[in-house]
């Protein structure tokens, strides 16, 4: 049953501060909301199924390597929700100031924000759990097996420990006040699911080096979340250093990712680091107050490349 003219939601994006790929082995890893949205609406339309009007700023190329994906993404959310084919014809338009780009949880702020969008338009009272597992099916569409940390943190916001597992251990952890960060995007469109199956498969062909890197990134998160808890800053820039060092060990670096992070340091944050599926996409650094994520946002925007200023926690 339609409960009114138009059903809207909204999803957050997100920065991974620690343990991304790692994650999907459940190994703990934390997360931060940011403060960027992407918005769907959901409205009766004519004709049969359901059409997309997707208004999202984006990085050049990035809706078009996403379209096949975003589809089945949209299906299973659908399908996930029981909306059938009698409940449509609907119109999807997505929005809002969160530039879909790869790194930023632009697929699950999507998937979240459709889901809140049909459970306003067809009145299904979804709460927060089940809107953040519709967001989880949808994120299967854009690489097959998902850990959830982005789904969750679109749906949650704040920032939050994760574990994958049955189920999932989701902790806020709170923190004295936000910091400052800044993101940095190559303008590279990447696919998540190569950089996961990538992963995979090294970690298949060498598991003792592997087993020991997964190793030190667990210690890793228990020490940054020590961290975070403490507002050590220093330190947690520090770790998030070691993080992208034991990411570019599992390989899912890349050399503008890598160029983006020591310009972010050079500059005077914290710390820095890829953040998301990496091999392009964004990087974080860690910049407190705001004249050093101004002065480090410069510096990566002389260069030529789109950064965003924002807070975790
Ligand atoms: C992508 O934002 C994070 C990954 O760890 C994938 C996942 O957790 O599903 C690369």
């Amino acid at each position: 049953m339609r409960g009114c003219l138009m059903g809207k939601g909204s999803g957050y994006g997100k920065a991974i501060l620690f343990n991304e790929h790692f994650v999907i082995y459940s190994v703990p890893s934390i997360v931060s909301a940011i403060d960027k949205a992407t918005t769907a609406t959901v409205e009766h339309s004519s004709g049969s199924g359901w059409t997309l009007e997707d208004s999202r700023p984006a990085t050049p190329g990035y809706k078009e390597e996403k379209l096949e994906q975003q589809k089945e993404s949209i299906e299973r959310i659908l399908k996930a929700a029981g909306i059938g084919p009698t409940e449509t014809p609907i119109k999807i338009t997505f929005g809002g100031d969160l530039v879909a780009a790869s790194g930023i949880g632009a697929s699950a702020a999507s998937c979240t924000a459709l889901a809140r969008a049909l459970s306003d338009e067809f009145n299904l009272g979804l709460s927060d759990g089940r809107i953040n597992e519709l967001a989880y099916e949808g994120e299967k569409g854009y690489h097959g097996s998902p850990s959830g940390i982005d789904n969750t943190a679109a749906t949650y916001g704040g920032l939050i420990w994760f574990v994958r597992g049955e189920p999932n251990v989701m902790e806020r952890i709170k923190i004295k006040r936000p910091v400052e960060v800044v993101m940095g995007n190559t303008g590279l469109v990447a696919n998540t699911k190569v950089a996961v199956a990538g992963v995979r498969e090294r970690k298949e062909k060498s598991p003792e080096k592997y087993e020991k890197l997964f190793n030190e990134a667990k210690e890793l998160a228990f020490m940054a979340k020590k961290a975070l808890v403490d507002y050590d800053l220093k330190a947690v820039g520090k770790l998030m250093d070691e993080n992208h060092r034991q990411l570019q060990a599992i390989e899912v670096s890349c050399k503008e990712l890598n160029h983006l992070v020591d310009l972010a340091r050079a500059n005077g944050a914290y710390g820095a680091k890829m953040t998301g599926g990496g091999l392009g996409g964004n990087m974080v650094a860690l910049t407190p107050g705001k004249d050093l994520q101004d002065q480090v946002a410069r510096a990566i925007k002389k260069e030529g490349f789109d950064v965003l200023m924002t807070r975790i926690g």
